[in-house]
């Protein structure tokens, strides 16, 4: 199906051939509104080459192409501009093309590729702050634009779990439970299955030992010889890992099933490991890596850079797992299982240097595909109103659970104000909505900018806001609850919508007519907050068309059936949208 700015560019294209030029026609939205919807600057871009002045083009090919029915009214400007409305008939027949389409119009223009997207990234045994919340979100509506472009995706939680907390948290174990066999050197035997700690147990040890091993020396050089020992194969050690994966796992699960995000993977760190060794002895050998003061290093400066990137280290004379040589053994095991052709990383930004390390030494050793893409989405930090990185009153590193919790009570209270529904319904209503204000107001800002986190003004009703866009999409499925109630059901599918009838209607067309485009840009752009922006702008063109139309109100049956049909594609756009950012919609508010 071809988008209505692709069916003009048809018809002026012709019109410029049929007159004897050369152009290439490009149709952009009209930057005056007020004056036009659309418009093209191809006579300008041609007029040099013709030695012609550009209005003497633009009059010719639109005296060409003026009676077609597609336009309203085309017209040339000076000094050249070409200036168009669309005809309320191409609108009408526009939008119910799209409404019998699945994707509304929207197709992918490439071939379909093997994704990965590496997102999440929560550390094991340590508690997910709001830091993880932003990649989870992120890289869950990545995940979702990249599956709908009609990619096969794989999205990767990527755990971080090899690190020192693990060797911090065998310690701390030791010190407060020196009578568990892990610790009795001389035992023989099975390790216990069941783990000596639960998640709250868990939970609170590895804080103290971060703490400890920060004023007590000789605890973190034990830690750091506990980590080394894990990663090179200790039986006791790693059932204890064992046991903090496990429980660790099965919070990390419930807590991104509560935000509503899932991965096609669970590996992490040590998932990478086996690769390494012989990963690094054939960059050695290829002379790719070199020796330097003990470690083992890949330079990566090239000569167009304009600052300098320190090499990448990938082992350390210790011989302790670097978190660069991790996502370097990662990629061989991926290109193993999966052979992608598109890698997207999403974590912070201030991970850039990390990321550039790790890409171009992945290309130098030809670890991927020459032709693979290796994507880094690096986001900005989640500031408190402040303006500093987001904490709890008393200071500490927010918890993504807490967080989720006030931000659903903000919503709840605003709920039960003028509540209508049982309690059950207004809890499971405000977990939607809430989850809603956080995920839209994360999503509708520019990932790589900084933002504030204003619980007030996320869960707010009115504004370019999550619960401002449900509440728009749950009025009309009330409207069109009351029509089928109403009518004798007459199929709302099967409905089509007549030319507009009035300017509100025009306008809410023009939003939604955009979809294919906005999607377009989303997916190449790895862009999530340019969905949030069209569904903002289609949720205002609805409202403007609903306060200035009577719609259930309507006597003439034919208008009526025009106004269903139509508010019923501006439903099915705002929830596909929705879905595509990862946000759930309830059924009333
Ligand atoms: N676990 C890391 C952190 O908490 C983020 C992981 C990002 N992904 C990656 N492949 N390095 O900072």
């Amino acid at each position: 199906m071809y988008t209505l700015i692709d069916q003009i560019t048809k018809v002026v294209s012709e019109g410029f051939a049929q007159c004897g030029y050369e152009a290439d026609v490009k149709i952009s939205l009209s930057n005056r509104p007020d004056l036009c919807e659309y418009q093209c600057n191809g006579a300008m871009a041609i007029a040099k080459a013709y030695h012609k002045a550009p209005f003497i083009i633009a009059d010719e090919v639109v005296a060409k192409i003026s009676e077609n029915p597609v336009f309203e009214e085309i017209v040339s400007v000076k000094p050249g501009f070409i200036n168009i409305k669309v005809s309320k008939q191409a609108l009408a027949d526009q939008v119910t093309a799209m409404k019998e389409d699945e994707k509304f119009g929207y197709r992918n223009s490439e071939d379909a590729k093997t994704v990965i997207v590496d997102y999440g990234g929560a550390n094991a045994a340590k508690p997910l702050h709001v830091g993880h919340l932003r990649s989870a979100v992120i890289g869950e509506s990545i995940k979702r634009i990249q599956k709908y472009a009609g990619n096969k995706v794989i999205g990767d939680v990527h755990l971080g779990d090899w690190g020192l907390q693990m060797g911090l948290i065998i310690e701390e174990l030791r010190d407060r439970k020196p009578e568990l066999v892990y610790f009795d050197e001389s035992y023989q035997g099975e390790y216990p299955s069941e783990a000596p700690f639960t998640i709250s147990e868990l939970e609170e040890i590895y804080p103290v030992a971060s703490k400890k091993s920060k004023e007590d020396a000789a605890f973190m050089e034990r830690a750091h010889q506990a980590t080394l020992k894990l990663q090179s194969g200790d039986k006791a050690c790693r059932a204890i890992w064992n046991h903090i994966m496990d429980v660790s796992k099965k919070d990390l699960k419930r807590n991104y099933d509560n935000l509503n995000v899932s991965f096609e993977l669970w590996k992490g760190e040590s998932d990478a490991q086996p690769y390494i060794d012989t990963m690094v002895e054939d960059m050695i050998e290829k002379g790719i890596a070199h020796e330097s003061e003990g470690a083992v290093v890949v330079d990566i400066a090239e000569e167009s850079d304009n600052k300098e990137y320190p090499p990448c280290l990938v082992r350390k004379s210790d011989g302790a797992a670097l978190y660069a040589t991790s996502d370097l053994a990662t990629l061989v095991e991926r290109e193993k299982d999966y052979n992608p052709d598109r890698y997207i990383y999403t974590a912070d930004k201030r991970q850039e240097l990390h990321f550039i390390q790790v890409f171009r030494t992945a290309r130098k050793a030809n670890i991927v595909n020459s032709d693979a893409e290796l994507k880094f989405l690096g986001f900005g930090t989640m500031n408190g109103k402040d303006g500093h990185p987001f904490k709890t009153r008393d200071g500490g590193v927010m918890r993504l659970q807490v967080l989720i919790e006030d931000i659903r009570k903000a919503v709840y209270d605003r709920i039960v104000e003028n509540r209508s529904m049982s309690e059950d319904e207004a809890q499971e209503t405000a977990r939607i909505v809430g989850l809603a204000a956080l995920k839209y107001g994360d999503l509708s800002n520019q990932a790589s900018k900084d933002y504030i986190f204003d619980l007030d003004a996320f869960s707010s009703f009115e504004g370019n806001t999550g619960p401002y866009i449900l509440y728009t999409v749950v009025r009309i499925k009330s409207i069109l609850n009351r029509y089928l109630e109403e009518s004798d059901a007459a199929k709302i599918e099967d409905l089509k919508i007549n030319a507009v009838d009035n300017a509100s209607m025009k306008a809410l067309e023009l939003s939604l007519i955009k979809y294919a485009d906005v999607i377009q840009s989303a997916y190449k752009e790895y862009a999530p907050h340019k969905i949030c922006q069209y569904i903002y702008e289609v949720s205002n063109a609805f409202n403007g068309f609903y306060h200035s139309t009577k719609i259930l109100a309507e006597t003439d049956p034919e208008k009526k059936k025009s106004y269903i049909a139509l508010i019923t594609l501006t439903r099915d756009i705002l929830l596909a949208s929705l879905d595509l950012l990862g946000i759930e919609c309830p059924e009333r508010m």
